[in-house]
């Protein structure tokens, strides 16, 4: 048997662990409620539910399942499975995505570094306006790059730490404590003023609202909030020991990813309404709600170093799969020490970041007509994410063996694997690829 350098995870708990670590992140916490709050709110989360268990899962499943059986990298994979076939562009265009979407990523996650730098100085206090204190930040431009610094070099050195060591035993202790956490601050967030107004607008879907954007932008989101396509899932799944299930680890990484991401919505709405803070706000939104929140809180002042903390470490364990992938490629295919991989590709990341963090204020620079920050956001989340992702289920749908996909998922019950097969080859690449010509026609 191959197997990968670093070696697999060592354990079904440490795989587990693992890809719900990378799944579960900023996506969940700061994308999925400002992204909710600008497309309206219950109707949104509905398309996005469906949109997961329609694409995300088969998609997921199919990453694993090209992972797991070449075990190697994005590049590797696609090229073990169809030589001298184009297919092993999909590793590249998801190594593009991972690069750029790093950059993006470190801009936010140093806002959450600086967001414990604040909860440290007690600056959440009453009365404070929380949406110029964030706008002021964010545009501030040296501030801002060098919170987002200071992450992108975290997320090197633990990367450079190795995949065991790294990942498996933050992720598998701190996530609980933010599950737990987010409870707390949901049980909160109900007795507050603007409970019913917010849970309302979060749960209770108007359909006749349902708009081609907002599908566009919760099909994104899925990939997005699930680590697809970029070839994550598939350096992940080559890591997945034989033995383990992937469709039960698939099952209970979404659960888990979906969970969090309504916890956050819960905890998030509510206080938006009670602290008249703007569900439109973009990208600022939740760090608006959330310092209001521990303004007003017992314990606030606690709850908030120890929230914004383990933000920061979900938003490590996911960019570190993030990185994971082009140092995956660089180590086996091009056979560039870690050590070095790593470096190159932060800095490359970094610099994007850098540019990215500028655009929000300090620097004109765009891109489709948006910030920087919000063009290379929807380039990745909504065209690029969307298109590898449909490329790979196609891939298993229809050049990967019927009989590798069953030994690969231990399926003995045909019907489901008739229903499974007929979600990967005609329900989800149908629907991801007409919300794909919508978009990119500039239709919607
Ligand atoms: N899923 C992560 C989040 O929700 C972000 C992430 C990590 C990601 N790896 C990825 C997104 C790969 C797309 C592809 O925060």
């Amino acid at each position: 048997m191959k197997t990968t350098k670093m070696g697999g995870f060592s354990s079904k708990v440490g795989a587990i662990a693992a890809v719900a670590g990378s799944a579960i992140g900023l996506g969940n916490i700061w994308r999925f409620p400002y992204i909710t709050g600008n497309n309206g709110g219950a109707t949104f989360l509905f398309i996005y539910l469906i949109c997961i268990a329609l694409v995300g899962f088969p998609v997921m499943i199919a990453a694993f399942i090209i992972g797991r059986k070449t075990k190697k990298n994005t590049v590797g994979a696609f090229k073990e499975l169809a030589p001298k076939k184009p297919w092993f562009l999909c590793g590249w265009v998801g190594m593009f995505s991972a690069v750029v979407t790093l950059g993006f990523y470190s801009v936010v996650a140093g806002w959450s570094l600086k967001y414990i730098y604040l909860s440290i100085m007690n600056s959440f206090q009453t009365g404070v306006d929380f949406e110029t204190m964030f706008v002021s930040f964010s545009s501030s431009g040296y501030d801002a790059v060098s919170w987002q610094l200071l992450f992108m070099a975290l997320t090197a050195g633990v990367v450079i730490m190795g995949v065991k060591d790294g990942i498996e035993k933050m992720s598998k202790i701190l996530m609980p404590i933010l599950v737990i956490l987010l409870v707390v601050l949901a049980g909160n967030a109900i007795t507050l003023s603007g409970a019913s107004e917010g849970l309302t607008f979060l749960f209770n879907p108007d359909l006749s609202a349902v708009s081609g954007k907002a599908i566009l932008i919760a099909l994104g989101h899925a990939f997005f909030t699930l680590s697809l396509g970029m070839g994550t899932m598939i350096t992940y799944g080559s890591y997945i020991r034989d033995e383990d299930s992937l469709t039960k680890t698939a099952v209970q990484v979404i659960i888990a990813d979906t969970a969090v991401a309504l916890l956050a919505g819960v905890v998030i709405f509510p206080a938006a309404f009670t602290y008249s803070v703007e569900v439109t706000s973009g990208a600022g939104f939740v760090f608006m709600a959330l310092p209001a929140i521990f303004s007003e809180m017992f314990a606030g002042q606690f709850l908030s170093i120890l929230f914004f903390f383990l933000l920061a470490i979900a938003a490590l364990t996911s960019s570190i799969s993030m990185l994971e992938v082009p140092v995956a490629f660089l180590e086996q295919e091009l056979k560039i020490k870690r050590k070095w991989s790593v470096i190159g590709i932060s800095l490359l990341s970094g610099v994007v970041g850098v540019l990215c963090s500028l655009s929000n204020g300090a620097v004109d620079l765009t891109l489709f007509g948006k910030s920087l920050m919000d063009g290379a956001a929807y380039l990745t989340a909504s065209i690029l994410l969307p298109s590898v992702g449909l490329l790979t289920i196609i891939f298993m749908g229809y050049f990967i063996k019927k009989d590798v996909i069953k030994q690969q998922l231990k399926i003995k019950n045909e019907l489901f694997f008739s229903i499974f097969m007929f979600v990967a080859k005609v329900v989800a690449p149908v629907a991801t690829f007409i919300v794909l010509c919508f978009s990119v026609l500039g239709v919607i």
